[in-house]
């Protein structure tokens, strides 16, 4: 049994983790989130209480806080999920992803040596890689050529993490995976911001041409490559997983009106984001072979399941689109 130092636990993709460790294993899980926006401690009030699970509220650029949390919990390994994620928000304002990409991963690796931490997962992105033609794969050995201020800021955190290997020989893994989707993700992303507006008769806003394509995997076949990562990745390996799902934005909206039962006319054309990334696609025979991962969902039992999900739990999307979220929605949508 580890100690797991679980950052970004109260997110999308974290919660799904800390909830799938906490059923699968029996490791002791702290969950370090700053609680932003993005983090509600609501996606985990089923583990609440869960003997092997302790929530602690911190910033992870806070370096005298994030000492004294190493020192007081000593955790054997960290599994790094927190950053700010959202695409458009670095196009509005690059700081914090700055801060808390970049500033934030090197105060976590240089606790994390200071207070031996055996093993640093990282979770970082396909979008490092940035966009491909209408052939070809991403692969480990793709160089990054990030194209948003949020890629950009996940290419300077891994590039910190390969540092932290070759300069202080510490034991870290780099996990890069494809678009996500499923139960908690905020409604801001694709998926749950078209299922949420659809529903409720709003607009469905389509940047650009809609044809742009992403390699859609489910949240939980990526917490699973996670898993098996942290278990039996090499020390200073980069991991790629995707979910083989390649499907341009049109095909994914009409997809959900479908399942929501709504028809074409709410869809919109808006402007495109700037500089979007026109494919996305991952190669992950590497993870496969070494790894013995495979993604087990398919797309469509994955999309109605989510469906599914958004249409059960709209208390938890109306609670969390409420307030700060508004104000952005608002700046981001009303000129295009
Ligand atoms: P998310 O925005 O849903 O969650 C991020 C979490 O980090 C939130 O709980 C937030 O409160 C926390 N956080 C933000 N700043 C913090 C800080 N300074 N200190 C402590 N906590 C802080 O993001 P997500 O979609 O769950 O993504 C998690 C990770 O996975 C990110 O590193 C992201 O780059 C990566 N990733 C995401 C996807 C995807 O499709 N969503 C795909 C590949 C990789
Ligand atoms: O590829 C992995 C990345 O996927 C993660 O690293 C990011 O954290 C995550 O946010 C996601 O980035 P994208 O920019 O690909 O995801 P997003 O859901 O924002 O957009 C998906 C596609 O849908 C993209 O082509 C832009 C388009 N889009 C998005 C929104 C929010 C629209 O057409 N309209 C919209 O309103």
């Amino acid at each position: 049994m580890s100690k797991i130092l679980v950052t970004g636990g109260a997110g999308f993709i974290g919660s799904n983790f800390v909830r799938m460790m906490l059923t699968e294993t029996d490791h002791e899980i702290l969950n370090l989130d700053l609680l932003t926006y993005a983090g509600n401690l609501e996606n985990l009030s089923d583990v609440e209480g869960h003997a092997n699970y302790t929530f602690v509220k911190g910033d992870i650029i806070d370096a005298p806080a994030m000492a004294e949390l190493f020192g007081q919990h000593k955790p054997d390994i960290v599994v790094h999920f927190a950053a700010e994620s959202h695409v458009d928000r670095s196009v509005l304002d690059a700081t914090a992803f700055v801060q808390t990409n970049v500033i934030g991963t090197q105060v976590l690796l240089d606790k994390s040596r200071h207070h031996n931490v055996k093993r640093f997962v990282h979770v970082s992105t396909d979008e490092v890689y940035g966009s491909l033609g209408a052939s070809g794969l991403f692969t480990e050995e793709t160089p990054l050529q990030s194209n948003s201020p949020y890629s950009a800021s996940k290419a300077g955190s891994d590039l910190l993490v390969r540092a932290a290997v070759h300069t202080h020989g510490m034991d870290c893994v780099i996990t890069r995976c494809s678009n996500n989707y499923g139960p908690y993700q905020f409604p801001e992303k694709l998926i749950p911001l078209m299922i949420a507006n659809a529903h409720e008769d709003k607009s469905l806003p389509i940047y650009g041409d809609g044809k742009n394509v992403r390699d859609w995997i489910h949240v939980i076949d990526h917490c699973r490559g996670i898993k098996r990562a942290m278990e039996d990745g090499v020390k200073g390996e980069v991991y790629n997983f995707g979910g083989d799902a390649e499907r341009d934005n049109m095909f994914v909206v009409t997809e959900i009106l479908k399942l929501v039962g709504k028809g074409e006319d709410l869809i919109t054309f808006v402007k495109d984001r700037p500089g979007h990334d026109r494919r996305y696609a991952m190669d992950s025979s590497k993870a496969r072979a070494q790894l013995g991962w495979t993604p087990t969902c398919t797309f469509e039992d994955g999309l109605k399941q989510t469906v599914d999900w958004y249409l059960k739990n709209k208390s938890w999307w109306e609670r969390v689109r409420s307030g700060a979220y508004q104000e952005y929605y608002e700046k981001q949508y009303s000129s295009r």
